[in-house]
């Protein structure tokens, strides 16, 4: 990923940021330092520190502030991830195993708790008030939508807006924040901090539709993931509503609305849609946000770093895993 074209102008800051993820200040118990290394040992992608490298460099901000925000929104994620997992049952993650695949819940709960609040601590190093808010928040507006995932309308399909307001929640609100990032922490002017944060939102969005579509098409060693997770949980999600559209009287997913489907009949949904044209027109709809994205980014003025974001969003709407 490091290699990809985008990530070239920020890959010394990077290299810095993995080392501020790994730094064990506070002395953890070996479990905890264990866990920690696996999890970023692992790899990832770091989309999201270097979203905020390239809008720290566009808009001026501190370089030291700009490692620690870099860090900070790569250590909230892994921490998402380490409760994602935990709540989906899902044993694998970056082509390795979860904690939870090897840890008693009570112990998996902990970690997250635990990387949750180093998310913080490297954030606060930022010493910048407004960004700690923005951090806060965004971890508020994620727990939220998990939570309203679990509890609502898991027996219709939900509506193409409770989809976006799921997927912004989930997933394209923490990008929002990695693209603003540099911009609130070089102090720019409110057009420059809310044209970033919407590039983000966009991006997010983008990404998030994509995830739903490769947990269909995927290759599984190429995603890192197990493929029919959403479907295996009884989430609903965009290639889904799509293929209903057309398709509203397939007995299969029909009988998604009335609780989870056998792993059989899994397979035999996740077969059906990946082959429908419920998979393009997902893909449509993830290209739209890529557009807006890139539009957004016309207000700002030229240089590398925001043809780096303009490369970055072509990159969504391409990646396999
Ligand atoms: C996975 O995020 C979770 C989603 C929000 C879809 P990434 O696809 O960025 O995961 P890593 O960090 O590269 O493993
Ligand atoms: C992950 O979304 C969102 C958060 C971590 C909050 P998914 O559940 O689609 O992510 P994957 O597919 O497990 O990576
Ligand atoms: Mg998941
Ligand atoms: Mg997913």
């Amino acid at each position: 990923m490091s290699s990809l074209p985008f990530f070239h102008l920020v890959a010394d800051d990077l290299r810095q940021v993995e080392a501020l993820l790994r730094a064990q200040e506070a002395n953890p118990h070996p479990a905890i330092a264990g866990a920690v290394d696996h999890l970023l040992g692992s790899g990832g992608k770091r989309l999201r520190p270097a979203l905020v490298l390239l809008s720290s460099h566009l808009c001026g901000a501190d370089p030291s502030a700009a490692l620690f925000a870099a860090a900070g929104v790569e250590m909230l994620h892994t921490a998402t991830l380490v409760h994602d997992d935990l709540i989906d049952g899902s044993l694998m993650r970056r082509g390795a195993e979860t904690l939870n695949a090897r840890w008693s819940p009570a112990a998996t709960v902990l970690t997250g708790d635990y990387l949750f609040a180093r998310a913080a601590y490297l954030v606060a190093r930022t010493a910048n008030v407004r960004l700690v808010q923005r951090f806060a928040e965004t971890l508020m507006v994620i727990c939220n939508g998990e939570i309203r995932q679990m509890f609502d309308g898991r027996d219709r399909v939900p509506t193409f807006q409770e989809y976006e307001q799921r997927i912004y929640a989930k997933t394209a609100s923490l990008i929002a924040l990695s693209a603003e990032a540099g911009a609130i922490l070089a102090h720019a002017d409110e057009d420059t901090i809310s044209a970033l944060h919407r590039y983000g939102e966009r991006l997010g969005l983008a990404f998030q539709v994509v995830d739903d579509i490769l947990d269909f098409v995927a290759d599984e060693q190429t995603l890192g993931k197990p493929v029919g997770s959403d479907l295996r949980q009884g989430l609903i999600t965009l290639p889904v509503m799509l293929f209903l559209e057309d398709s509203h009287d397939h007995p299969t997913l029909q009988r998604l609305r009335h609780g989870p489907l056998s792993e059989d009949a899994v397979q035999e949904a996740v077969r059906t849609v990946a082959a429908s044209p419920a998979i393009d027109r997902s893909l449509q709809v993830a290209r739209g946000y890529i557009r807006e994205a890139k539009e957004t980014l016309q207000s700002l003025p030229p240089s590398d770093y925001r043809d780096a974001l303009l490369d970055l969003a072509d990159f969504v709407t391409r990646r396999q895993f």
